[in-house]
């Protein structure tokens, strides 16, 4: 089933590193996982494998998935907060890149900058998986992927309304719809873009795809017709945590609510990456109401990350 070699070794540090027909690839093998798993099948493709883990925010979902699916593949994970390492004494990360790389056969690290994992990947041999930084959450974008899949029947033709900060998750949901070519409105409040170089890859790819991805600061019209409404935190972890209370004034017309969703198609779904702030992007009755796919979502990162690490590590 995990017989393809081409993506053995490489890094998964952002979906802008592949294509349409690698994402379908690894989507497949997610579903092959899921599978496995809901009929009991033991799936030790790791076994004897070590896998460490860097985290320098918080995380559950990520953390756990991970640690959940090396277990299920045979392998050990080893995590670590940034504290405990010496990195928090100023060793650099070109040498904690190159301790790892002798121990363990995959790094998964959850960081602020797209440069600092890039930096693990030039020192390392082994695969890097990026976990979330400031700029993507590529784990997060397959798992989306994977749940609008199964939910909605396939990925061509969907209008999806996305909502929050314009930062790692808005990001990759940019660089997926671009490369799928779905159409993808951000509402956000004027002044909250996207990452030029995000934004330089999203419109070359459009043009060859025919994706619409489409910035907006008005929430009521975008959400018409939405086949997808994706909401997300207001005040990311990093940066914009510092501007909390402007953030909560400047997000406040943009909340996900019974009437919001009112105006998407009937059978739309609500999606989150998690963690969610009820009364803040959205109200409870939405997260918790029969349109949202929020759990399911967030299972399904245990199977994409499953098949990262099956498909990556050698
Ligand atoms: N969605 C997500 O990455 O959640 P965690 O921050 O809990 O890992
Ligand atoms: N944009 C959020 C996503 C958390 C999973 C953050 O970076 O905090």
């Amino acid at each position: 089933m995990v017989t393809s070699t081409r993506f053995k070794g490489r890094d998964f540090l952002t979906l802008m590193d592949f294509s349409r027909e690698e994402i379908n690839y690894i989507l497949d093998v997610s579903a092959v996982f899921k599978r496995k798993l809901m009929a009991g099948e033991p799936h030790e493709y790791l076994k004897g494998k070590t896998v460490a883990m860097i985290f320098e925010k918080p995380s559950t979902r990520t953390r756990f998935s991970f640690q959940a699916a090396v277990a299920h593949l045979g392998a050990q994970s080893f995590y670590a907060m940034r504290q405990q390492l010496q990195l928090a004494r100023g060793e650099p990360v070109k040498d904690t890149a190159r301790v790892i790389d002798r121990f363990c056969d995959a790094l998964v690290i959850r960081t602020f900058g797209q440069e600092i994992v890039e930096e693990y990947a030039e020192y390392m041999v082994h695969p890097v998986i990026n976990a979330l930084t400031d700029l993507t959450h590529p784990c997060q974008g397959l798992a989306d992927l994977l749940t609008i899949r199964e939910k909605k029947g396939g990925l061509e033709g969907l209008k999806i309304v996305y909502t929050g900060d314009i930062w790692n998750v808005a990001h990759t949901l940019m660089i997926a719809s671009s490369i799928y070519g779905l159409n993808l409105y951000l509402a956000r409040p004027k002044g909250y873009d996207p990452d030029g170089k995000v934004m330089k890859f999203v419109e070359e790819k459009s043009e060859e795809t025919g994706a619409q991805i489409v910035l907006t600061s008005d929430l009521e019209e975008a959400v018409i017709d939405a086949d997808i409404v994706y909401a997300n935190t207001w005040h990311s972890m990093g940066g914009p945590e510092m501007e909390k209370e402007k953030r909560l004034r400047d997000f406040a017309p943009f909340q996900i609510n019974r009437e919001v969703m009112a105006k998407a198609k009937r059978d739309a779904i609500f999606m989150h990456c998690l963690p969610g702030y009820r009364g803040e992007e959205m109200t409870d009755d939405v997260i918790e109401g029969p349109q949202s796919v929020v759990f399911d979502q967030a299972e399904n990162r245990m199977h994409t990350e499953k098949a990262i690490l099956a498909l990556f590590v050698s």
